[in-house]
């Protein structure tokens, strides 16, 4: 096939790029030019330069070419998704979305597990700590709502909503917050009671659910969930992460309030510390199972990888971590508390 990709050289369009060229497909990836990445088989790779938010740089970059399919990797808000139909519609068979789960999660309405179809429910009043981010999830709802409206026969739209993201070159670093803690051999402050289960999704099954969906006519005009089967706590997923490590960890639960109160959990994104998701999100997988035979790598398997990276290649540091003397206070406080 012949394959367009909105973005194509960062985490999980690069990595799409890839598997859609090991597979044997032309594609052309259409990006600033200002993150470089090196791929195999490179003789089917055509590479665009151009800004996706202008229309005309969007058109320009396509010279009237038709293509088998389009993905979106980087639509962030509606007017994003409007250029994207605007310049792609007549040009592609089939169009792609990335989305996210956080167009479920500025909700407080949704069920578990989480099926698509609950990602219209009310949304709450706004909530700047939404640990999925509200207005994140409020413009991702935007990108759906204009495609849902430009799907049809001529553009046949699928979109697919990642949860958290994570594996070797996440540029989030979000599991990186916790191994950097658990290698410096403190007690982990961990925000409430850390009972709430979550998921998390490898990056190479994230792109692979994002190729395999090319294979299946099914998926055309359909949305799913793409998530990893492990369901684990934040409590549980520090202690299957130090087992990864090959380290002991005392974590040290600070009621939610409290934490809340704390300079160090928060900035002018929202919550400093990730995985804190607050309340139970788990996610349905029936849908993307039954229709591309969708299947996740094994939390320990992917996470021995993602930790041979951060201590192999990764040069930042974690977020946050300048500050840790602070946590360590702050457990220190609750240590000697009276009562
Ligand atoms: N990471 C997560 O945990 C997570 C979870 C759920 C959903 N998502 C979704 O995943 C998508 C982002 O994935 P990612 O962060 O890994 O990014 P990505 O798509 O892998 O990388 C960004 C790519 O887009 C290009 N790009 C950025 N701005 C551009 C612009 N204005 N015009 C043209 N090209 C541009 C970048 O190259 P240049 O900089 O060279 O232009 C790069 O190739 C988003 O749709 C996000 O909502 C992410």
């Amino acid at each position: 096939m012949n394959v367009f990709i909105i973005g194509g050289t960062g985490f999980i369009s690069g990595r799409l790029t890839q598997i859609l060229l090991d597979e044997g497909h032309h594609v052309t990836i259409f990006t600033r030019g200002r993150q470089s990445a090196s791929f195999e088989d490179a003789d089917r790779l055509g590479h665009v330069h151009g800004d996706r938010t202008s229309l005309a740089s969007l058109r320009s970059a396509l010279d009237g070419r038709v293509f088998d399919a389009a993905y979106d990797m980087i639509a962030y808000d509606g007017d994003d998704s409007r250029v994207a139909v605007e310049a792609l519609q007549g040009h592609v068979g089939r169009f792609i979305h990335c989305s996210t789960i956080s167009v479920y999660m500025i909700s407080d309405e949704v069920r578990c597990p989480i099926t698509e179809d609950q990602h219209n429910l009310p949304a709450m009043g706004h909530w700047p700590r939404n640990p999925f981010g509200m207005d994140y999830g409020i413009n991702k709802r935007a990108c759906e709502n204009v495609l849902w409206e430009a799907h049809g026969v001529d553009f046949p739209v699928t979109v697919l909503r990642p949860t958290f993201v994570s594996g070797p070159e996440d540029p989030t670093a979000r599991d990186y917050f916790w191994i950097e803690r658990i290698l410096d051999g403190r007690p982990l402050l961990v925000p409430g009671s850390g009972d709430h289960a979550f998921q998390q999704i490898y990056i190479d099954d994230a792109a692979r659910a994002f190729a395999d969906v090319l294979k299946f006519e099914a998926t055309r005009g359909e949305a799913y969930n793409v998530v990893g089967d492990d369901i684990y706590s934040l409590n549980e997923y520090l202690q299957r992460l130090a087992a990864v490590l090959a380290c002991s960890i005392e974590v040290v639960n600070v009621p939610q309030y409290l934490f809340d109160r704390l300079p160090i959990s928060t900035n002018p994104a929202g919550d400093v510390f990730p995985f804190n998701t607050r309340r139970t999100t788990v996610f349905s997988l029936e849908k993307i199972k039954r229709d591309i035979a969708y299947r996740s790598t094994p939390f320990e398997d992917w996470m021995r990888k993602t930790v041979e990276w951060y201590r192999d290649e990764y040069e930042g540091g974690s977020f946050g971590y300048g500050r840790r003397t602070e946590e360590l206070d702050v457990i220190q406080k609750l240590r000697t508390k009276p009562g």
